[in-house]
């Protein structure tokens, strides 16, 4: 049984902050950012919800694949910017569409997380417990940014993409590679919320909660490593996923990669002796929006007219946990 892609969606918040914005909040600039990253605006909550900017993209992915609320019967929403513990994105995204056939619920694995909800969402359909799946990355960063951090804050932004799959006669998604890292987890970091009850020691926030300080609850990183990390991680992603394909890099039409820092993506392209343009990047005008980046950029492509029936992309992504993966699509969708 084989599966595919059978259409794109995204969403933005209404608000586009640009660099010298920023430069009015903390010490930085545009010439920094833009040199150092390749991120001129992205798109900041004023009020959307994630669930909000994930319902919208899937509405969008339904339309644009033709298929019928009632005949989703699975959603995996990847997000580390949910609303609520619970209910989760999924299922207030199934609320919201009136999604009444599905099973709905939320994967965690940072950036990489729409890689990780493809793969799981490929698996579920090509075992046969399932027929079409919604997979949605949605983010609301912006609550989760430190504002007075220049080193971070710069760096990320709001948004919202999905894809419809369902089972097909002839093969879309090839192959998948994954993997994790919980040992260098201190590199990229949010806090979760502190053990409060009754019982708590005395210092409340530092215990029970695993390693980090609940004062951590926004973003914190050590950019460098991150950097390094990502580098390897996505070229080795790209290389192993497209062997388990039986394809060479010659036969990719277009890497889709986690859109995090223009100088990464152009590291990989270096190292990979891949050309620069075959590396699809929307970073400039939206930042890094973690998991919805890549179900973002894919959907741009789509509906810029790129993607033609037949050809093969590499969608790569790489973050905190750390995770990274990497999916093979050939595109059967006339445009
Ligand atoms: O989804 C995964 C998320 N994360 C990533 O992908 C991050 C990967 N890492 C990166 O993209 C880069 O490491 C950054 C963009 C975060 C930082 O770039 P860098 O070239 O590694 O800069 P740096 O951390 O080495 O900092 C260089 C200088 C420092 O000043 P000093 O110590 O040299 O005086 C920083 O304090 O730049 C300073 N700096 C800034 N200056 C102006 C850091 N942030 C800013 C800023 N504006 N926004």
């Amino acid at each position: 049984m084989y599966t595919e892609i059978l259409g794109t969606g995204s969403a933005l918040p209404k608000q586009r902050i640009t660099n010298d914005e920023l430069a009015v909040l903390v010490d930085t600039s545009d010439e920094w950012i833009t040199s150092r990253t390749g991120i001129s605006e992205r798109w900041i909550s004023a009020g959307e919800s994630t669930s909000d900017l994930a319902a919208e993209a899937a509405a969008n992915a339904l339309a644009d694949a033709g298929v019928e609320p009632a005949d989703i019967d699975l959603v995996i929403s990847a997000t580390v910017s949910p609303d609520n513990f619970t209910p989760t994105v999924s299922c207030e995204v199934q609320k919201a569409l009136g999604l009444s056939q599905a099973t709905c619920f939320d994967l965690w694995a940072g950036c990489t997380g729409f890689i990780f909800s493809l793969m799981t969402a490929d698996s579920l359909l090509k075992s046969g417990f399932f027929s079409r799946a919604l997979v949605i990355g949605a983010e609301v960063l912006s609550k989760l940014v430190d504002w007075e951090d220049r080193a971070t804050c710069v760096l990320f932004g709001d948004g919202a993409g999905a894809a419809v799959l369902g089972r097909s006669s002839e093969p879309g998604l090839l192959s998948h590679v994954s993997g994790s890292d919980g040992s260098r987890g201190e590199v990229l970091t949010i806090g979760g919320v502190p053990l409060m009850n009754p019982w708590s020691p005395e210092r409340a926030g530092t215990a029970g909660q695993g390693s980090l300080n609940h004062d951590q609850s926004v973003i914190c990183m050590n950019g460098q490593e991150v950097f390094k990390f990502a580098v390897r991680a996505m070229e080795s992603s790209i290389r192993r996923a497209t062997e388990l394909s039986d394809l060479s890099l010659h036969d990719i039409s277009y890497i889709i990669p986690h859109q995090a820092n223009n100088r990464i993506i152009q590291s990989v392209a270096g190292r990979m002796e891949m050309p620069r343009e075959k590396f699809f990047t929307n970073l400039d005008h939206r930042g890094n929006t973690s998991s919805a980046s890549i179900p973002m950029a894919l959907d741009e492509m789509n509906r810029a007219g790129l993607l033609l029936p037949g050809m093969h992309l590499a969608l790569v992504g790489f973050g905190g946990g750390l995770t990274w993966g990497a999916s093979i699509v050939r595109w059967t969708r006339q445009s």
